[in-house]
């Protein structure tokens, strides 16, 4: 038995709904026998179909079938794609690549799953953008940066491992359409910084070219003063020559044993990381510089956007972290080189539960793109909370920018369709560890399974997505499924209720990033700052404030300026409101504070009584640790919701109209 489980690919038995007809016999057609994914998809059949339905398959090649699935190579089909159909008791699946093949074997294996029939079934899936990413933040130590569901699977005790445990996270991720990951932290110290030395370069290599078998990049996080560390130059000048020869050798090395690496990830001048402005040198140097020296092995840099001051001082209100990304990287679009993507958050503060989007997302014209969202919980509440963060990522996929007359949705942006450009793509810091169910509470499994399949078809809506992953991981039971299902959609909404109001964020524990402190972050040097005082709360970036608004396009820049028109949900961010300012609701700004407050902590009562009627329909063992889970969500719920209208009725003196309990 295996010490971890199978998530949404558990092929546990299934109501057949006609499809073992098809079962029998399967015949791959164009496609090269010898290939590793090729390989790994007859496996994926073979159990899938077993377990499932209990049928044996035959697999043939190049043979015509007179019924059954026939896997045929067809150029017409996108890259990655895939068509499946069925006619007159054929089924046939088309793609004009393996991956495109191997997301198309995985489809029908979904389907088999949530007990759907064959019969007449028409899909066609494309990939949404080119690169669909997972940043793991494991540190070589075994930790993980912002885990919450044990230690890392790739490195224990400075060892990198490969197991059977990695090949099932390649199955997993595959099978929902990733085909990129980084597998060590976006800090990278200490050991992490030998990756790229003989030490670990035959480990990774047998990790990368398991990943291949999957269609699955492997990149490293890169430390930019790896020069200086590994004994190189004393220097990480971007523009001195003998580091340039120093790195020239180092990627030349990591090549000649690892020719199918993706390339690397960079997080430069960040929160104390070194990076090229030691050196007087831009972003773009150091970008290009890595970009340049790893083109002939075809690799790529993917340079993170995440710079800004983090030694601010709180009495100054003219500096403004949310300005930071955009004003860093604006003035060099256009120079970074082909094979340089910029990783830019989703928001422009730090995976809040609640952010306007990133302005420098379509704010570049001439540079490619990747979209940052972060799946692990760090301040969504450490998957101890429930927080489908779906709805949220499909929020920022459909946003605006006004960056081009069509195609200026962030969607547009990171599929290449707004600038025409290959290289762009969707990357999220993933919540996986080595817990028994992957993901420390089994209803975080949903966003693990929710962003690949997402970033493979942005058309999904997040009630889909849920679906699906309901079906597969728990159970086709309709109670559990509708259940279940409302639950998720719900979360989002319920923990945005009971933590801090209208998108001003922060109020956290600081550097945990889990219960609430509301002044926590008020007079540190983060830039983290919610400003209330008796009359008031709130940031104003407007054109009178730090003038974060005028980074957009319009008409967003003048939406998000007026405090009449900017949304509501977004209010605090980008305005300084009195608290007896009247919302659209009617209700004045502290009456909204308490009534969400009051509301969210019912509606978390409310799941948790809905959770309760599942007991023995779905697994038991997910039963119970998310029962565990759900009462320490009720406390922590309790805890904001206290903490925080206390803090604001000391602050404001005005009572609850509904003369609730407050402290
Ligand atoms: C957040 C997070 C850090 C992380 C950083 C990043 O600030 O708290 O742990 O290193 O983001 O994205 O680089």
């Amino acid at each position: 038995m295996k010490q971890w489980t199978q998530g949404w690919l558990s092929y546990s038995p299934k109501k057949d709904c006609g499809n073992n007809k098809f079962l029998k016999k399967i015949s791959f057609q164009g496609f090269d026998k010898e290939s590793v994914i090729l390989q790994n998809a007859i496996k994926e059949l073979e159990i899938g179909i077993a377990g499932m339905l209990s049928v044996k398959t035959e697999v043939t090649f190049e043979e015509q079938l007179e019924t059954g699935i026939q896997i045929v190579k067809n150029n017409e089909i996108h890259s990655e794609g895939y068509n499946i159909e069925e006619k007159e008791g054929i089924l046939t699946l088309q793609a004009s690549d393996e991956r495109g093949m191997l997301y198309g074997i995985y489809a029908l294996l979904r389907q088999i799953s949530m007990e759907k029939s064959l019969t007449d079934i028409k899909i066609a899936e494309q990939p949404g953008s080119p690169f669909r990413m997972y940043n793991h933040w494991d540190n070589m130590d075994g930790s993980i940066e912002r885990g919450y569901s044990g230690k890392s699977f790739f490195f224990v005790k400075e060892e990198v491992v490969v197991n059977e445990r990695t090949r099932d996270y390649c199955r997993l991720v595959a099978s929902v359409g990733i085909n990129a990951v980084v597998i060590n932290n976006v800090n990278v110290v200490g050991p992490a910084t030998y990756l790229i030395t003989d030490r670990y370069l035959e480990k990774v290599k047998e990790m990368t070219d398991l990943f291949s078998g999957f269609g699955i990049k492997l990149f490293l996080s890169l430390n930019f003063a790896a020069t200086i560390e590994l004994g190189g130059p004393n220097s990480a000048d971007p523009l001195d020559p003998e580091v340039i020869k120093w790195w020239e050798q180092k990627i030349g090395e990591v090549y000649a044993k690892i020719p199918n690496l993706g390339g690397f990830l960079v997080k430069a001048d960040s929160e104390g990381r070194p990076g090229p402005f030691t050196y007087g040198r831009t972003q773009a140097d150091g970008a290009n510089m890595l970009a340049d020296i790893i083109k002939p092995y075809g690799g790529i840099i993917i340079w993170r956007c995440f710079v800004y001051n983090c030694q601010q001082d709180w009495r100054d209100y003219k500096t403004d972290r949310a300005r930071a990304a955009y004003d860093n990287f604006i003035k060099m679009d256009g120079d970074y080189h082909d094979n340089v993507i910029l990783q830019i958050k989703n928001g422009p503060m730090d995976f809040q539960v609640r952010e306007p989007i990133s302005p420098l997302l379509g704010g570049l014209k001439k540079t490619n793109q990747m979209l940052e969202v972060q799946v692990a919980q760090e301040y969504t509440g450490h998957q101890i909370d429930v927080c489908y963060l779906i709805p949220m990522f499909k929020e920022i996929l459909e946003f605006k920018t006004y960056c081009a007359k069509e195609h200026d949705t962030i969607a547009d942006i990171i599929s290449g369709r707004t600038l025409g450009n290959i290289n762009t793509g969707f990357a999220a810091v993933i919540n996986t560890g080595n817990d028994k169910n992957w993901t420390g509470n089994d209803l975080a499994g949903a966003n693990f399974y929710g962003f690949g399949r997402l970033a493979y078809n942005m058309k999904l809506t997040a009630e889909e997505i849920a679906e699906e992953w309901i079906r597969q991981a728990f159970s086709n039971d309709t109670e559990v499924v509708e259940k279940v299902l409302k639950i998720l959609m719900e979360s989002r909404a319920t923990y945005e209720k009971y933590t801090t109001p209208l998108g001003i964020g922060w109020m956290v524990t600081p550097h945990v990033h889990y219960g609430p402190s509301i002044d926590g972050y008020e007079y540190s040097r983060w830039g983290t700052y919610h400003r209330a005082d008796h009359l008031g709360m709130g940031v104003d970036r407007s054109d009178k404030g730090t003038g974060y608004a005028q980074q957009y396009y319009e008409p967003n820049a003048a939406m998000y300026n007026s405090m009449e028109t900017c949304p509501e949900e977004l209010l605090l961010f980008f305005h300084h409101v009195p608290y007896t300012y009247t919302l659209k609701s009617g209700k004045t700004l502290i009456q909204h504070i308490y009534d969400t407050h009051f509301e969210g902590v019912e509606e978390v009562e409310a799941m948790m009584a809905s959770w309760a009627t599942l007991k023995g329909r779905v697994n038991e063992e997910i039963f119970t640790v998310v029962t565990e889970r759900f009462n320490k969500q009720l406390a922590n719920a309790k805890e904001w919701r206290d903490q925080v209208n206390t803090y604001f009725y000391r602050k404001s003196g005005i009572a609850d109209e509904k003369e609730r309990m407050i402290y």
